[in-house]
């Protein structure tokens, strides 16, 4: 059963987020905003709360959570031998949508990390999460919210689409939006040099600059390839798509990626195949001279010339392609800086790595 409360996302009725704290405290299931993506979050002191959370979204169990905490003081309860960079790295960037791998205090049951040695931490720059992690007294245990493989929830709507059939419990407090809409960069600082797991909107440029130490970029934080199971547990498995078949265009530069996109479609709609354009404002705008595309559906996802709004839209965007009957999308890709790499990795994983790219 699914209780749905709305609340104003900066500034929450209290009442709400004690009744949502309730079931935290009691081992259920809440699904709550962050900045980032919705969380479906469970007592991280709670094993079996946590269990509940892999039941419900079908989540293999060596796949581990994220543990959120809204007070510096808590991280000590869920970490330990946190090294004075790091802790200078923390103090500037919580809250906010950065993820650090820590060795795991003992306090931390084994099923919350699958086993590891490690946990993810991090704390949420949104009013909500913060308020309710504050009533429950807990850490907040919690991986996005949707099914597993599905794109990330970016709105309370997302989350019933993906539990409304299901005999489970949650209680959903709907803050409308999140503010990103792509998951918390995530950093594995147990390593020299640290090394990138998963590109979010805390970038990787912030990310050098804070470190003031080079950064590993494995080409699977890109997007690029499998990942390696023993460092990022979770990205072996197939993530954020859509079930309609999807296929991204790359180019370096802007108008031979125009040309891609259209000889791409072009040669989809000869194979007599129906098909779906995921392209910026700039570009259907570019396309709306060309005759052939007028009945072709388009779904924008955003602007070019703002990565951010890519980034808010981009897991709705995925989840709409699969309302409209067609038998690919064909994305646009961007440049990958800033939160361009976040966008592009999401992305790339989305497609089963189908890429299209410019030949030159
Ligand atoms: O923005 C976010 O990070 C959202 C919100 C709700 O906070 N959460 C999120 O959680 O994206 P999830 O479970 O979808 O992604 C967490 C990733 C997984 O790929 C998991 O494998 C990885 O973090 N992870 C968790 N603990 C880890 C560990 N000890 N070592 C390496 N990777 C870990
Ligand atoms: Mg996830």
């Amino acid at each position: 059963m699914l209780k749905v409360r709305k609340v104003d996302p900066l500034c929450p009725d209290m009442a709400v987020i004690k009744e949502a704290s309730d079931y935290i405290r009691h081992g259920y299931l809440v699904a709550f905003p962050t900045e980032t993506v919705y969380g479906l979050g469970a007592d991280s002191f709670n094993g079996d709360a946590c269990l509940g959370v892999f039941r419900a979204k079908g989540r293999p169990p060596d796949n581990p959570l994220i543990v959120h905490i809204a007070d510096l003081k808590e991280l000590n309860r869920v970490a330990r031998d946190v090294p004075d960079l790091v802790l200078r790295v923390i103090a500037k960037a919580w809250p906010g949508p950065l993820t650090l791998i820590l060795p795991r205090s003992p306090d931390v049951p084994k099923e919350v990390t699958g086993g590891r040695d490690t946990v993810a931490v991090r704390s949420p720059a949104h009013p909500v999460a913060l308020a309710l992690i504050k009533s429950s007294g807990v850490p907040i245990a919690a991986p996005s919210a949707n099914k597993s493989g599905r794109p990330s929830p970016t709105l309370a709507e997302h989350v019933v689409e993906d539990y409304i059939n299901d005999n489970i419990n949650i209680y959903v407090i709907d803050a409308g939006p999140t503010f990103f809409g792509v998951e918390s960069t995530i950093i594995d600082v147990t390593k020299n040099p640290p090394v990138l797991l998963r590109p979010g909107p805390f970038t990787l440029e912030e990310l050098r600059s804070l470190f003031n130490v080079d950064i590993a970029v494995p080409e699977f934080a890109r997007g690029l390839g499998e990942a390696d199971v023993v460092l990022a547990p979770g990205m072996k498995y197939r993530h954020y798509a859509p079930r309609t078949r999807l296929i991204v265009t790359e180019c370096s530069d802007y108008s031979s990626l125009t040309r891609l996109i259209r000889d791409t479609a072009i040669d989809y709609l000869r194979k007599r195949l129906r098909i779906a354009l995921l392209i910026t404002k700039e570009t259907a705008e570019a396309l709306t001279m060309y005759p052939e595309f007028s009945d072709i559906p388009i779904i924008i996802i955003g602007y070019r010339e703002d990565p951010y709004t890519i980034a808010a839209s981009l897991f709705d965007s995925l989840r709409s392609l699969d309302k409209i009957n067609v038998d690919i999308g064909i994305a646009e890709g961007i440049e990958e800086r800033g939160i361009g790499l976040a966008v592009m990795n999401r992305l790339r994983k989305a497609s089963g790595f189908s890429l299209v790219k410019c030949k030159s």
